[in-house]
């Protein structure tokens, strides 16, 4: 099982004091999120390339891209090569993603790839083995501090099912906190992005240790009931099959019993 990783979202960070901000989370932090948005994909505007290749000279935690911009073929590229450890870019808004995922792992990033609540995953299975890391968003992007849409967990199961053995990140952004991080990790999600739970807190580092606590929690407790159910389905499968064994001895008999009935 790949580990649980916990990517806070600068997104709800103070903006004027970026730097401390990613300081506060560092040895806490797997990643560092960082929502990009401009204003045509998303109603909302955000920051660009200089400021995340600023933020990459003042933090050592990994940056993780979140571009929620028009034509990634033509800007993500410049992400990567700034040294961003992981680019994502929406499947909603690419020309190429195919070519757009090679070349961003050509300049050394990881390459993902996120989808809108609405877009569905089967849309994208075939690109798979191109990718790093599939984003779900569990919110419409845009903005922080948006309600968790519960709707998008069967995706989610889904997703995890068709990644299957591929070294694959599933990641989902929007709404997780300590309320909703759970059904994600159940759903089978491994990297959570969270702005508010995290930069809403008085002490970030410390909502982090627990969103990782809660989401580690749940997946301990969702595979031992798989495991419990693999054991009930085994030993239920090896009852029916003996039941129709029982079955299929008892007609052979009553078949017998009639046949000497027959010849008396
Ligand atoms: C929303 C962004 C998220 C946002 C999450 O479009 O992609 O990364 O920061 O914020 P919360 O965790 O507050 O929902
Ligand atoms: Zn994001």
């Amino acid at each position: 099982m790949r580990p649980v990783q916990i990517s806070p979202s600068i997104l709800a960070a103070d903006f004027a004091r970026l730097a401390e901000e990613a300081t506060r989370v560092e040895g806490a932090a797997d990643w560092l999120h960082v929502d990009v948005m401009d204003n045509h994909f998303v109603p909302n505007l955000t920051l660009g390339l200089p400021v995340v290749a600023a933020l990459l000279q003042s933090t050592a935690t990994p940056v993780d891209c979140h571009l929620m911009i028009e034509d990634p073929d033509r800007w993500a590229p410049g992400y990567a090569e700034a040294g961003a450890g992981s680019v994502t870019f929406h499947l909603e808004a690419a020309a190429a993603p195919v070519r757009l995922a090679r070349t961003l792992r050509a300049a050394g990033a990881r390459a993902g790839l996120a989808l809108k609540p609405a877009t569905a995953v089967e849309s994208c299975l075939d690109l798979l083995p191109e990718l790093d890391l599939l984003l779900l968003m569990t919110v419409e992007p845009g903005f922080g501090g948006q309600v968790f849409l519960d709707v998008v967990l069967p995706k989610i199961r889904r997703a995890k099912r068709a990644i299957g053995d591929l070294d694959v990140w599933l990641q989902v952004d929007g709404g997780v906190a300590a309320a909703t991080i759970e059904r994600c990790a159940e759903a089978g999600a491994d990297v959570f992005v969270a702005g508010s739970a995290v930069y809403g807190a008085a002490d970030p580092a410390a909502a982090i240790a627990s969103l990782r606590a809660a989401a580690e929690g749940a997946r301990a407790a969702e595979g031992a009931q798989e495991a419990g159910e693999a054991g009930e389905a085994g030993e239920a499968g090896e009852a029916g099959e003996a039941g129709e064994a029982q079955e299929a001895r008892g007609a052979q008999r009553g078949q017998e019993a009639q046949e000497a009935r027959d010849q008396r």
